[in-house]
């Protein structure tokens, strides 16, 4: 039976029917729908518009439906269009009369967008949580490889030397930039849209705030037409999701080329990796690079979203249903990447000699060789020069800075001393830079 079928004559085409309907992916909003039934009907008794005992009716009744959908004693019915009418239509054909009156001063519009707003709260909340467990993972990690040299990267060449722990440092600031986001993004969202009605409110005296103290919202919503109309929230969380997931994605890119054959950096572990049919040596690195493909579909859902909304009038419109699958397939994936990557991270192996090695071979103490010359009293434009000439040298030996010998380097300039070699020593290269965010200080931050 449907909800509105009193003003129809004809039945509605199959194919409309399940074109329009929602039970199949609403249906994960059951508990949130149940969680706003009670508080409503708590709300009506308290102010004269339901007796107790319809109050208790209702909620014994709605408790039990939540009990059994959760032993799976209780199976949804297709036949319903969305997961209200699944609730309301189970609800009256088991206790009767009273169910009836479940849905006064309410509509399915502030329904559906306060069974949202829960939901994406306590998603909200979840995530921010596994986001703070990664960071968790990433500090640890810091902690352990605070003098671990590898070479820092521009334009993906060698440029100077920094640790492990500075350059996972950076991943730590824009996860934590993630984290503000997400918790911004939740004190928005939690204002109660129940009470709002189809559109303009309703004639009962409800007790909006009420309500909203019940389900643990800070305070009603303000505007009734914004109220059921408002899906802000949902672009605000998918945008904080598609930021977090660029973030990963540029660290699932790292650590893809630190695993392969060429850098050696890491190894990541056997659980974090799979094989292939027909290369019997092959150890991929599919994890991180899922993490990398799916950020572009949570993208996608952001951008589905804004287009949805972009050209609808106050308030309502059936349009507003496609807010879902898109949020959920994005929570969906968001939520084991977060777990995955912390998982990826603590098991993997960091091969110290392999970086370090990388660090000197790639020149990245020229840059202090030629301050050695500048502290010595040669223009830095000439200093730049000579340790040019000199990389040169190496690169035809095949050999790093700290390869050559005394005269190579009074030939090249008469400053130099035997303290070049201490000068540009990786360790010495990196414990100098102090400022503020270098990887100097973080050694020193890190003790
Ligand atoms: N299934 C609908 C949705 O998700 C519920 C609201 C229906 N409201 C209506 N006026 N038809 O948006």
């Amino acid at each position: 039976m449907k909800l509105w079928g009193g003003r129809f004559k004809g039945n509605t085409d199959e194919l409309a029917f399940s074109f329009n309907e929602s039970l199949s992916f609403d249906r994960r909003l059951y508990r949130q729908d149940i969680e706003g039934s009670l508080a409503h009907v708590k709300m009506l008794a308290k102010q004269g518009i339901l007796t107790e005992e319809e109050r208790d009716r209702i909620a014994a009744g709605l408790l039990s439906i939540r009990d059994r959908l959760e032993a799976g004693t209780l199976q949804f019915d297709d036949s319903q269009e969305d997961i209200h009418s699944f609730i309301e239509g189970t609800l009256t054909a088991e206790i009767g009369e009273a169910g009836k009156k479940l849905h006064t001063g309410r509509s399915r519009n502030d329904q559906v967008a306060v069974d949202m707003k829960l939901y994406t709260r306590g998603e909200t909340d979840e995530i921010i949580s596994l986001t703070e467990n990664l960071i968790r993972v990433i500090r640890e990690l810091m902690h352990e490889h605070k003098e671990t040299f590898m070479p820092g990267f521009t334009h993906l060449q060698k440029a100077q030397p920094v640790t492990l722990a500075h350059h996972l440092g950076a991943y730590e600031a824009m996860l934590l930039r993630d984290v503000s986001r997400l918790t911004d993004t939740r004190k928005r969202m939690n204002e109660c849209p129940l009470g709002a009605g189809a559109l303009a409110g309703t004639t009962y005296d409800l007790d909006r705030e009420y309500t909203a103290a019940l389900l643990g919202f800070d305070k009603a919503t303000e505007n009734s037409m914004d109220s059921v109309s408002d899906r802000d929230y949902i672009i605000e969380l998918l945008s904080d999701l598609s930021i977090l997931m660029m973030h990963l994605s540029r660290f699932s890119e790292e650590i893809i080329l630190w695993n392969s054959n060429e850098y050696g950096f890491i190894e990541l572990d056997d659980a974090y990796s799979t094989g292939s049919s027909i290369m019997p040596q092959k150890k991929n690195p599919d994890i991180a690079e899922l993490v990398r493909g799916k950020t572009g579909r949570i993208y996608g859902h952001l951008m589905q979203i804004l287009t949805t909304m972009k050209g609808l009038p106050l308030a309502y419109n059936k349009d507003m249903q496609e807010d879902k699958e898109g949020a959920f397939d994005a929570i969906d994936n968001v939520k084991p990447a977060l777990i995955l990557f912390a998982g990826m991270l603590s098991t993997m192996r960091v091969n110290k000699e392999a970086m370090a090695k990388s660090a000197m071979n790639g020149f990245t103490n020229a840059t202090d060789a030629a301050d050695y010359l500048v502290n010595h009293g040669i223009p830095f434009r000439d200093a730049h020069g000579i340790i040019g000439g000199l990389v040169l040298t190496c690169i035809e030996r095949g050999c790093s800075l700290l390869d050559l010998s005394m005269e190579d380097y009074k030939a090249a300039c008469s400053a130099f001393e035997e303290d070049i070699y201490d000068a540009i020593s990786l360790k010495t290269c990196v414990s100098k830079r102090l400022t503020k965010g270098a990887p100097g200080e973080l050694i020193e931050r890190l003790k």
